[in-house]
C-alpha cells in the first residue's frame, strides 16, 4: 500500500466506482459513497452546463445530510471527472465549478494538464489520472497527477490492452503514490487481487451499469446482467479511441461485431454540440459483467463485494498455515473493512 493523502484514505472499502459517460448521476454518487466506496460521474453528464451546479449542491448536500445522521459511519468522499482533451470546450466553466464546491477527487482522462492539477491543488483536492501504459503514466506524473488510474485490457469505456499484472508491476517499479486498478472488476476477489498487486483500490465501472440508480434503458442493464466476456466487442469506431463494448448493441446498430471498419483519434468530440451518440445507442462495457447477475441498488452491488472481499480474504488466509506459517499476524485476515 502507498502513501494516501488524507481524502483517499477515509473510504472505508477500497473500491472507487468509475465515471461513467451519461449513466452516472448524483444519486449513483451518493448511493455508492455512503455504502463506503468512493463514488464519481463525469461533469459532462450535467447537460446543459449549468445542471452541474445544481448536481454538485446535491452531492454536497446529501453527503453531508448522511455525515450528520450516521457520524460513527461517514460517507466516502466523492470525485467528479473531467475529461481534459482539447475538444470539451465546457472545461473551464465545470472546473470553475469543481472550485466552488471544493471538489475533493478529480479523475482526469484523456491527456494529463499541469494547469487542471494545479488548479485542483489549490482547493486543496486530489488527481487521479487515468492511464494505459507506463509511459503515459510517467507523462501523467510528471505534470503533476497526484495519483494514477491503470486502466488495463478488458476495462469499460475507452480501454488499454495491458495486462493489469504487467501494467501495476511496472508502475509500482518507481511510482509509490495513489494507483487504482480498471478493468474487469467485478466481484470481490478481483478486488482484493487488485490490493494484492499494488494497488490502494479496485476501479469499478460496469458492474454499476446495472444498479437501480443507474441512469441506463433497461435493456442495457439486462445485457449487462446476461452478457459474458464472450460478448464483448474491442473498436475504436465508436469514438475514435479503442474501447469495449457490447455486441448485441452493435448488432442492433445494423452492424456486424466481428467486422466493424476502424477509426482514428481525430474522431474524437467532447465538445458541448457532440451527440453523444455512440455511448447512447452502443452500448459501452468491460469483460468482467460475468459476475453480475442482477439489477440491484448500488448500495447492494457494494454490499456483495464486501462480503466477497471477506470472503475471499478467509480463503488466503485459510491457506496460509497449509504453506507452512505459524499462526501469526501474517496470518490476520488480508482486508478488513474500516469499521
Ligand atoms: C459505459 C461506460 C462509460 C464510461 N464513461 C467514462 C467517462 O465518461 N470518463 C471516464 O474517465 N471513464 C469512463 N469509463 C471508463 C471507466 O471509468 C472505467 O475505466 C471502466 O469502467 C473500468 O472497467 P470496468 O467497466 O470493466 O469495470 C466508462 C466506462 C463505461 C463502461
Amino acid at each position: 500500500m502507498s502513501k494516501l493523502p488524507d481524502v483517499l484514505r477515509a473510504p472505508r472499502l477500497p473500491i472507487i466506482c468509475s465515471p461513467l459517460f451519461i449513466i452516472s448521476n448524483p444519486k449513483l454518487v451518493i448511493a455508492q459513497c455512503i455504502a463506503g466506496a468512493i463514488g464519481s460521474m463525469p461533469a459532462l453528464n450535467a447537460r446543459p452546463s449549468e445542471l452541474l451546479d445544481e448536481w454538485l449542491a446535491e452531492i454536497t448536500e446529501g453527503l453531508d445530510a448522511w455525515n450528520r445522521a450516521h457520524p460513527d459511519r461517514p460517507a466516502a468522499p466523492y470525485a467528479i471527472n473531467q475529461i481534459v482533451h482539447k475538444s470539451n470546450d465546457r472545461l473551464d466553466h465545470d472546473m470553475a465549478l469543481c472550485e466552488k464546491y471544493k471538489v475533493p477527487v478529480v479523475i482526469t482522462s484523456l491527456g494529463a494538464r499541469e494547469e487542471i492539477n494545479q488548479a485542483v491543488h489549490g482547493w486543496g483536492g486530489v488527481v487521479l489520472h487515468d492511464v494505459i501504459n507506463n509511459g503515459f503514466a510517467h507523462k501523467a506524473v510528471d505534470k503533476g497527477a497526484d495519483g494514477l488510474i491503470a486502466v488495463a485490457a478488458g476495462a469499460g469505456g475507452h480501454a488499454g490492452v495491458k495486462s493489469p499484472f504487467a501494467l501495476v508491476q511496472e508502475i509500482r517499479e518507481w511510482f509509490d503514490g495513489p494507483l487504482a486498478l480498471s478493468g474487469s472488476i467485478a466481484d470481490g476477489a478481483s478486488v482484493l487481487g487488485a490490493l494484492a498487486m499494488g494497488a490502494d483500490f479496485a476501479y469499478i465501472g460496469s458492474a454499476f451499469i446495472a444498479t437501480e440508480e443507474a441512469r441506463a434503458p433497461e435493456g442495457y442493464k439486462q445485457a449487462i446482467v446476461n452478457a459474458t466476456s464472450d460478448d464483448i466487442v474491442y473498436s475504436n469506431l465508436f469514438t475514435g479511441v479503442h474501447g469495449n463494448y457490447l455486441a448485441p448493441s452493435i448488432r442492433a446498430a445494423g452492424l456486424d461485431p466481428d467486422n466493424l471498419p476502424t477509426s482514428d483519434p481525430s474522431a474524437m468530440n467532447f465538445g458541448s454540440n457532440a451527440k453523444a451518440k455512440a455511448w447512447k445507442d452502443i452500448w459501452g462495457s468491460g469483460q468482467g459483467i460475468g459476475a453480475v447477475k442482477a439489477v440491484v441498488p448500488a448500495g447492494e452491488l457494494i454490499g456483495r463485494l464486501e462480503r466477497e472481499m471477506e470472503a475471499a480474504s478467509a480463503r488466503l488466509h485459510g491457506i496460509r498455515p497449509a504453506a507452512g506459517h505459524a499462526s501469526t499476524a501474517a496470518n490476520q485476515p488480508v482486508v478488513q473493512a474500516k469499521a
